[in-house]
């Protein structure tokens, strides 16, 4: 197989989706597998999960791995919307035994930034952009002249008068649980984005995760002077920027 082709996988707290990536242009070589997230959120019950996927993926080598923590040099710092247990934990070293390939681990909004701001709108490589995904959780990535500031977690601030983190409040997973209409929640998804603005001024705001393909129903209630595009590769982006993660590690 080409040296281009790298298995992503995107591990979120409700799915744990991959595809063979060709990180020369992003594009799946494979269908996007998705297995359910086992509930406990535990170490070793995702750690079984990752390796089934890629037994089903059939894949030998190298693998990225978006996880929903902040990732250290493999190892998790934070467990927001999954198992305590995770804190600590060497996940690279975990999944690369349960898997017996090499697994590369980074923040999955850092992940699926990678894939937009390389292969999505060419403005979004330039200047300062910041990536918002939105799914359970409300993970973020910056970048700065396409290069990436690992780690950001802004989906942990605190909104003004608000007593819980903006992803309790304006996340997909807070969408659900108080069963709002896209527009009432647009509205939780404006402040929260309003907040970034005025801390980061950056030139662009990237929405991603599978609502952006619900973009058009939210998107009038987004009043930020930054302009805001919808992500290229929706959902698929955290797969594709893991892999290119992993590319760029091996070669290190
Ligand atoms: C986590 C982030 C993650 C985001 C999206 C948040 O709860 O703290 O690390 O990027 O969810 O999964």
């Amino acid at each position: 197989m080409a040296t281009t082709t790298i298995l992503g996988i995107d591990v979120g707290a409700s799915g744990t989706k991959g595809a063979i990536i060709d990180i020369s242009n992003g594009k799946l070589l494979t269908e996007r597998l998705r297995l359910p997230t086992p509930k406990s959120g535990k170490p070793n019950d995702m750690a079984e999960t990752f390796a089934e996927l890629v037994k089903l993926l059939e894949w030998k080598g190298p693998i990225g791995c978006g996880f929903p923590a902040i990732v250290k040099d493999g190892v998790a710092f934070s467990a927001a919307n999954i198992h305590k247990d995770w804190i600590g934990t060497n996940i690279s070293k975990l999944f690369s035994k349960a898997t017996k390939q090499d697994v590369y681990v980074l923040n999955d909004a850092d992940a699926a930034g990678l894939a937009e701001v390389s292969f999505g709108d060419p403005k979004a490589s330039k200047g300062v952009t910041l990536v918002i995904t939105i799914g359970s959780g409300l993970g973020s990535a910056l970048f700065v002249d396409g290069k990436l500031v690992p780690n950001t977690e802004f989906g942990h601030l605190y909104l003004k008068g608000q007593k819980k983190v903006a992803e309790a409040y304006a996340s997909s997973g807070a969408r659900k649980r108080e069963d709002l209409e896209y527009d009432e929640w647009g509205k939780r998804l404006n402040e929260f984005l309003l907040h970034t603005d005025r801390l980061l001024s950056p030139n662009h705001i990237i929405l991603g995760g599978g609502i952006s393909r619900k973009f058009n129903q939210f998107k009038d209630q987004l009043t930020s002077p930054t302009p805001i595009l919808p992500a290229v590769f929706e959902n698929r982006a955290g797969a594709i920027g893991a892999a290119m993660f992993a590319k760029q590690q091996v070669s290190k």
